[in-house]
């Protein structure tokens, strides 16, 4: 039976997500038994056309797109890499950490490598390993003692055409079982809808997996219970409709979204501390609170460190998973670990919610994927309803993740008794509000950020945002859209900095961005700081709200925004800020639902 190929390529359309800087796909041929393979630079449909001209299938197939991590985006360095006889095929996640070690001693024993991928290496090694120890599962249990780091891999061998052999250590990897059928994958997305059960491979294991069944083992060699589960997603393909790019598309779900998280949030709000895995005396006893985050979802708990400190009156620190880890940590026994991710699978954020574990300091994460690997490992969840996001650029995920976090800080604090249930109603109400103002703030400006702004900003080739209090990361969430799907270089600052030293780079050429704050005394000082600008012949953008008069008058442009709670500012100016990046982006004919050199999920450290 020839088929794998169509299979594999669904799967990995449905990846593409975790990258797409190349792919490839390997198979037997049933007739001569004989490993194949495919590659291509580039995105998935390179990979699929090449196919097309030059058919090659078979009974067992493997296929993989590639986030570069060692080595260049090109041909040469896409999965599947080979042994010296190209009769070992592997594609691989995670990184090999010691593999310029492991390289260098496989070189000299007169490996000859054809990439400058970690990947590579674990080819050569399983050669070696295999020549020295026949059986598989004793010659996988040797390979793995020799490398370090965080890996998923899978394997097709040319001598053993009936079995797949998939490793796992830290980096997610499950095997979805059907009749006759086995599938491998990161990500159960992969083979949604076509079987109906499925094994998360222990962290430290390995399996051989053949149509038939599946071996389990764990690193040392002993055999391991399959512990099987119900395959809950599903996949639907999500259409742009009538939309030139999910990115345009998801800015305008934003509303519905926010909606149904309130909705959600509302109707979970009883049995929500068991949901998220602590006892109702645990949030009474919360003394301090920790979040933590990368890119967007940092920004994310930015904001929100202002919702807990103003709201429940609990010290709380943010923390970045891209420096958790090296950080001193410093738990505490009343604490409550919320971990922020829209894929649920971010591997920096990940290994902090495991470092957090040893310390018995209870973990949440706040995620928009229920399937993910952060929902699996976590004490508890907490889902955000934004549904599925493809745009690389997160627009929706961010607003619901404000959302449930405003939220939940009311939660919290009618817990501890320092806000009314009726408190807790309104701040629903508020956040429907501000969801009103999001979207209608774009309706108002979109003609003129078409015709006349995107045009006239795109020209720019960097920007300076400023912002105070709560607008500060939402100003650095501004630059990090911007810088991602415009590549227009834009860096954020708390406006009061300016005079420690950004002031210097005041001149026609930088265009200041301005996001203000509705709080009287905060709105002054940014007041003064775009003074400062306009002083030195400084050209502002400003987000201004309603009857800001003063700020109104000096920007050179102005969005004005209707007025919202105080600290759901950062959330009402959402919809325009995306709309306007989004609109220069479009302008520059930037890819912009998969800019360079980036992918949705970010699975490596
Ligand atoms: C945002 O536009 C980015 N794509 C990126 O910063 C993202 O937020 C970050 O990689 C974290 O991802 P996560 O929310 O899935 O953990």
């Amino acid at each position: 039976m020839r088929e794998s190929r169509a299979i594999v390529l669904e799967g990995l359309s449905r990846l593409e997500y975790r990258g797409y800087d190349s792919a490839g796909f390997a198979c037997i041929d049933p007739e001569d038994n004989r490993l194949m393979y495919a590659k291509a630079e580039g995105k998935l449909s390179r990979l699929v056309a090449q196919l097309q001209e030059h058919p090659i299938d078979g009974f067992a197939g493997i296929g993989h797109t590639r986030w570069s991590t060692h080595g260049a985006s090109s041909e040469q360095n896409a999965h599947p890499h080979f042994d010296c006889h190209k009769q070992i095929s592997v594609i691989h996640n995670g990184i090999i950490e010691n593999h310029h070690e492991l390289k260098r001693q496989l070189e000299s024993e007169g490996h000859h490598f054809h990439s400058q991928t970690d990947t590579e290496t674990i080819a050569h090694l399983f050669e070696v390993v295999l020549a020295r120890t026949p059986i598989l599962s004793d010659a996988i249990a040797q390979l793995v003692t020799h490398f370090q780091g965080a890996y998923a891999f899978v394997s097709l061998l040319q001598e053993h055409p009936d079995v797949i052999v998939a490793v796992r250590k830290r980096s997610p990897l499950c095997i979805g079982i059907g009749e006759g059928q086995m599938f491998v994958a990161s990500d159960m997305l992969a083979f949604a809808g076509k079987v109906p059960k499925v094994l998360f491979m222990p962290d430290e294991s390995f399996a051989l997996v053949r149509k038939e069944g599946i071996e389990l083992y764990a690193f040392d060699g002993t055999p391991l219970p399959i512990m099987i589960q119900d395959v809950d997603v599903t996949w639907d393909l999500y259409e742009k409709q009538d939309h030139e790019h999910f990115m345009l598309k998801e800015i305008y779900e934003q509303k519905a979204a926010i909606h149904d998280t309130v909705d959600f949030l509302h109707s979970v709000k009883d049995r929500v501390w068991d949901d998220i895995g602590v006892t109702a005396q645990h949030i009474r006893d919360l003394s301090s609170m920790n979040l933590i985050g990368c890119g967007t979802s940092w920004h994310a708990g930015y904001i929100a460190q202002f919702f807990f400190e103003a709201i429940c009156m609990i010290p709380t620190q943010l923390h970045l998973g891209s420096e958790f880890r090296y950080l001193p940590f410093f738990p505490s026994d009343n604490s409550l670990f919320i971990a922020i991710s829209q894929s649920g699978e971010t591997a920096d954020t990940l290994e902090a919610i495991r470092m957090v574990q040893a310390h018995s300091v209870p973990t949440v994460a706040l995620t928009n994927v229920s399937s993910s690997t952060m929902v699996r490992e976590a004490d508890g969840f907490l889902l955000t309803q934004a549904g599925r996001e493809i745009a690389v650029a997160s627009t929706k995920a961010f607003s619901t993740q404000l959302t449930a976090l405003y939220w939940l800080a009311h939660r919290i604090a009618y817990e501890k008794k320092i806000i009314s249930a009726e408190q807790l109603e309104r701040a629903q109400e508020d956040l429907l509000v501000a969801a009103e103002v999001l979207e209608n703030s774009i309706e108002n400006y979109k003609l003129q950020i078409i015709k006349e702004l995107a045009p006239r900003y795109a020209r720019y080739r960097k920007m300076l945002f400023l912002g105070r209090h709560s607008s500060y990361p939402f100003a650095m969430e501004a630059a990090l859209k911007l810088k991602e799907i415009a590549y227009i270089f834009a860096t954020a600052y708390p406006a009061g900095e300016l005079k420690h030293g950004p002031l210097a780079l005041i001149d026609t050429d930088i265009p200041v961005i301005i996001f203000s704050h509705q709080e009287s005394l905060l709105y002054q000082k940014l007041l003064v700081n775009a003074q400062e600008v306009k002083a030195r012949g400084g050209h502002i953008v400003a987000f201004a709200f309603e009857g800001q008069q003063e700020l109104i008058e000096l920007a050179d442009v102005v969005f004005v925004i209707s007025r919202v709670k105080p600290l759901l500012g950062p959330l009402a100016m959402t919809g325009l800020m995306q709309f306007f990046f989004y609109a220069i982006a479009k302008e520059l004919d930037r890819p912009i639902d998969k800019p360079r050199n980036l992918a949705k999920s970010v699975t490596v450290e």
